[in-house]
């Protein structure tokens, strides 16, 4: 540690721990004439900035009578504000619902199961007003039962509150008083209403810079008073195609639209070389307020959010080959049939076997990396063999000792080689046969193409 610090406090409740998060200011990445500030929501005991919206609004209801003892919490989310839920609602003895469109993944569920929410699964391909729409199947939930609340971020007027009496306050004085800009994204519009119209209070110079994605309506809104359709973007947490009715849009003087790919690779920047594992939406925060302190010929004292935490974000935007397989990093390309390995073996991205290696072993590997097959090469490294699912089940089914015996035993030594100057075409027969393809000539073995890869590279050409 490079300077002396105060000794941590002892809590004796997880929710006591909520706020008073850390300001860390980044100096490893240019920020212009700037001084670049950002605040560590990701601290929060749920990991987000959403634990402090889930105490006020949990607060609010038991003070209003709308949440009695023992009652039930209900919210459309699959996001950080149902996890905060779950987490002060365990705390403090509520059942909670969450109603959770289909397209979330599967981690995300777990979660919040594991926290001990109910959650309830409905379409996500259906708009506001379609009887199975999340938002509209959650309201139905918590008004055909007397003891539930429907938390309702988007309109619950406790949400800005938070920000206003906790994360706005807590800024102002972590800055001595001294901000020239706040950035920040909306979601439901929480944080720059409640943390804008502190701050404005205090400062009226002091400016409110909205970070959005690409596709968002909020961007034309803002710099062009301009209403357009909504796209669609990846980053979670923030965009909007409406303006939820909390959000108070007047304080914002400017607003950069950021796109996913600018967000990945900004994320990764900022984990790279200052240490922060943040999500995918802090890296379109923080994309927008390294343009806005770039952009100043003054210096000024900006500060942006860390919202959540980026460890669900480990499997894709920190993952070199998620990125790839979704075109946010090119690769240099050969002209050729190569272009189609998802894994390339020169660059040692593949998973091979050794011709000697366990069964066993061949079986974790595959489980480990969720693939299906996998090449067996030799000390030259050759290929002289293909082990897949159907090896391994046929070597259990029919050798009961295969685990310990060597994968040459069981795998398919004939291989399906093409050159890399074959064509597609010439693949469509080996997937016939349900085998895959071994891309090789005189000096090397340069990977394998499955139907799953060609399916992916057509994908990409549309
Ligand atoms: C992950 C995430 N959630 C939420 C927010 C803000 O949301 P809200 O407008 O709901 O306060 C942000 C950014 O400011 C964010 O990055």
């Amino acid at each position: 540690m490079t300077s002396p610090r105060a000794t941590a406090p002892v809590f004796h409740n997880i929710l006591e721990m909520i706020g008073n998060t850390p300001m860390l200011e980044i100096t490893r990445i240019d920020t212009g004439p700037c001084k670049l500030f950002v605040k560590m929501e990701s601290m929060n005991p749920g990991n987000s900035i959403k634990d402090r919206i889930a105490v006020t609004m949990i607060d609010a209801a038991e003070k209003s009578g709308k949440l009695k003892k023992g009652g039930r919490i209900v919210e459309a989310t699959a996001g950080n504000t149902g996890l905060a839920l779950a987490l002060v609602a365990g705390q403090k003895g509520y059942r909670l619902t969450v109603v959770v469109p289909d397209k979330m993944s599967d981690e995300k569920i777990s979660h919040l199961r594991a926290m001990g929410a109910e959650v309830v699964l409905t379409r996500s391909d259906v708009a506001k007003g379609h009887p199975e729409y999340y938002q509209d199947v959650a309201e139905k939930i918590a008004r055909d039962d007397p003891d539930a609340f429907y938390a309702s971020q988007f309109t619950n007027e406790a949400n800005p509150q938070a920000h206003y009496e906790t994360t706005g306050p807590e800024i102002w004085e972590q800055m001595d008083g001294k901000i020239d800009a706040f950035v920040a994204g909306i979601g439901s519009g929480g944080t720059v209403s409640g943390v804008g119209k502190f701050l404005k209070e205090r400062n009226p110079n002091c400016e409110i810079i909205l970070a959005d994605p690409v596709g968002s309506i909020l961007t034309p809104l803002v710099n062009e008073g301009k209403k357009v359709q909504p796209g669609s973007w990846l980053v979670e947490g923030i965009g909007e195609d409406f303006v939820p009715s909390i959000c108070h849009l007047e304080l914002v003087k400017k607003a950069y639209a950021i796109s996913d790919e600018e967000a990945f690779h900004t994320a990764r920047e900022l984990l790279k070389k200052e240490g922060v594992l943040a999500g995918s939406s802090v890296g379109t925060l923080f994309a927008a307020a390294l343009r806005y302190c770039r952009e100043q010929k003054e210096p000024k004292r900006v500060v942006t959010l860390i919202c959540d935490n980026g460890a669900k974000y480990l499997s894709k935007m920190f993952n070199d080959f998620w990125m790839v397989d979704n075109g946010f990093i090119k690769r240099p390309t050969y002209g050729d049939i190569r272009d189609l390995i998802a894994r390339r073996h020169l660059e040692r991205e593949d998973f091979c076997l050794s011709p000697e290696i366990p069964v066993l072993q061949a079986i974790k590997r595959m489980r480990m990396f969720s693939i299906s097959q996998m090449a067996v090469v030799d000390e030259k490294d050759r290929v002289v063999g293909i082990l897949d699912e159907t090896d391994v089940l046929m070597a259990l089914v029919r050798d009961r000792d295969c685990a310990a015996k060597p994968v040459k035993d069981f795998m398919t030594s004939r291989v399906e080689t093409v050159r890399p100057t074959a064509s597609v075409n010439d693949l469509l027969p080996i997937f016939r046969a349900d085998r895959v393809a071994v891309v090789a000539d005189d000096k090397h073995f340069y990977g394998l193409i499955t139907k799953i890869d060609l399916i992916n590279y057509l994908r990409k050409q549309l």
